[in-house]
């Protein structure tokens, strides 16, 4: 039984309590969780039950969310098979915290393992600015497959600036998208013979397959993370009427951009404001989605999800609340995008590359095999503390594209192809698509922390075959 577009009810992943909380020595507060990592049912078709791993058991996992300033400490516990139930590998786990400037230790190293039976705590600092984070598996070699099969979720970090100028509570919607194909017994479909990618039929949405959310005529904001293993999206209107880019991967852009689609990589983020107030009660507006070249596309994946108008709650209701129908302007600069090239005291240059079909997925000549081999002391830069670097990464890949993620800090993107980037990614950014024998450059500044961290491509078959280097903070004299 194909699951059908719009036929699911919308759902919004539940939000996690702390255990417990307590103080820093510096004054800081520290919210403790505890997560498990099992094995479980879940329900996304409509009469058969699929096999998932999730934190807690759910996909997606719980949410975290919490005000910038209060640490986490998130005690995970890996409770999963010891070998994966339907791929056979060992189910070693490391989660990443994606969006956060962590410790090396605690940062989800590929290789850095726990297995079945054991537990780590991971430290989060959430100094930075406000944004949508999410936590995944970063198991080395099966991380495509480990976040398929469900590990993975959000990590909402609010403050001031945002909680006063955009939609919050109800109205600040998480949209978690990913893609999936199903066997005859509900359980999850798997077809990646070449590394090149997964691509499936149906398209989820927190979980559930091309939802319906009922809607107030009002201005709504969407978080939107694309959780997809290989899919990118162009997400569009309907009605052909923009959305409103506020946020990317790194939180508040400058301002806010209007758009009427967008190219929506893996693992990015873009916080976007849908203004539903032109719109009549009974009216369905759908999201779809605009294909990006090199996805495999089927009969329903052009769609996401729909919105159903629903009548507006009494006008007084409606004057309480600021935000109904204001799509702000300027928003906020970040560290980040005060940087101009010429403070950058280094220029690097990447080359993502393929070599041909079976053939491992590389930068600049070197693969995460390559690391392994070198006992982890193969580095492919050595930015200093504090340094402010450019890089520049060209996609040799042919036709593939690859959004390209570096750990620990925020970059902006200086320019796409020589020219300026597009609009909406005009904001701080940690993930960028490097398309179709394109040519990016992007500045950051490497801090606060030292150690290694990775840099690779955000399709995980490429990441697992072995598109990931590393880099060290700090190894340079300094
Ligand atoms: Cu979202 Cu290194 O990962
Ligand atoms: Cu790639």
């Amino acid at each position: 039984d194909m699951p059908k577009p719009y036929a699911a009810a919308f759902y919004r992943p539940p939000v996690l309590k702390p255990q417990s909380t307590s103080v820093d020595p510096d004054g800081a507060k520290v919210n403790h969780y505890r997560i498990t990592m099992r094995q479980a049912d879940a329900q996304i078709l409509p009469r058969k039950k699929t096999g998932i791993l999730g934190y807690e058991g759910i996909f997606p996992g719980p949410s975290i969310e919490l005000e910038q300033g209060t640490r986490a400490v998130v005690h995970m516990r890996n409770q999963l098979p010891q070998f994966h139930p339907k791929f056979g590998h060992l189910m070693a786990t490391s989660t990443h915290l994606h969006g956060s400037a962590s410790l090396p230790q605690y940062d989800g190293y590929a290789s850095d393992v726990t297995p079945r039976g054991f537990c780590k705590d991971y430290h989060y600092p959430n100094f930075q600015p406000a944004r949508t984070l999410w936590y995944h598996d970063h198991g080395v070699h099966f991380t495509a497959q480990n976040v398929y099969s469900g590990l993975a979720g959000l990590y909402i970090m609010h403050d001031k600036l945002e909680r006063a100028l955009l939609p919050q509570g109800a109205y600040d919607v998480p949209l978690v998208l990913s893609d999936a194909m199903f066997a005859a017994d509900g359980s999850l479909g798997y077809d990646d013979r070449d590394h090149s990618g997964l691509w499936g039929d149906v398209v989820l949405v927190n979980g559930r397959p091309w939802p319906v959310m009922k809607v107030q005529p009002r201005v709504y904001r969407f978080r939107m993370l694309n959780a997809s293993v290989s899919r990118s999206y162009r997400p569009s209107l309907s009605t052909g009427d923009p959305l409103y880019i506020v946020a990317t991967d790194g939180g508040l852009m400058p301002s806010t951009q209007a758009v009427s689609n967008w190219r929506h990589g893996m693992a990015e983020r873009y916080e976007v404001l849908i203004d539903f107030s032109k719109y009549k009660p009974g009216q369905r507006i759908e999201l779809r989605n605009l294909s990006n070249p090199n996805n495999r596309d089927y009969d329903h994946t052009n769609k996401i999800m729909a919105f159903d108008v629903v009548a507006p709650p009494s006008e007084s209701a409606m004057k309480l609340d600021p935000k109904w129908n204001v799509i702000p302007t300027k928003l906020a600069d970040s560290h980040v995008m005060a940087l101009t090239e010429k403070d950058a005291e280094k220029k690097r240059y990447f080359r993502v590359e393929h070599e041909g079909t079976g053939e491992p997925w590389t930068i600049s000549d070197v693969t995460w095999e390559d690391v392994i081999a070198s006992n982890f002391k193969l580095v492919s830069a050595d930015p200093r503390l504090d340094a402010v670097e450019v890089w520049e990464i060209e996609n040799k890949s042919g036709g593939w594209f690859h959004p390209v993620h570096i750990h620990l800090i925020d970059f902006q993107i200086l320019s796409r192809n020589g020219k300026a980037p597009f609009g909406y990614e005009k904001g701080p950014k940690d993930v960028v698509y490097v398309g179709e024998g394109e040519k990016v450059k992007v500045i950051m500044k490497f801090g606060p922390h030292k150690g290694r961290y990775m840099v690779h491509c955000h399709n995980l078959p490429h990441e697992d075959h072995s598109m990931m280097i590393q880099f060290r903070v700090g190894l340079a004299a300094d």
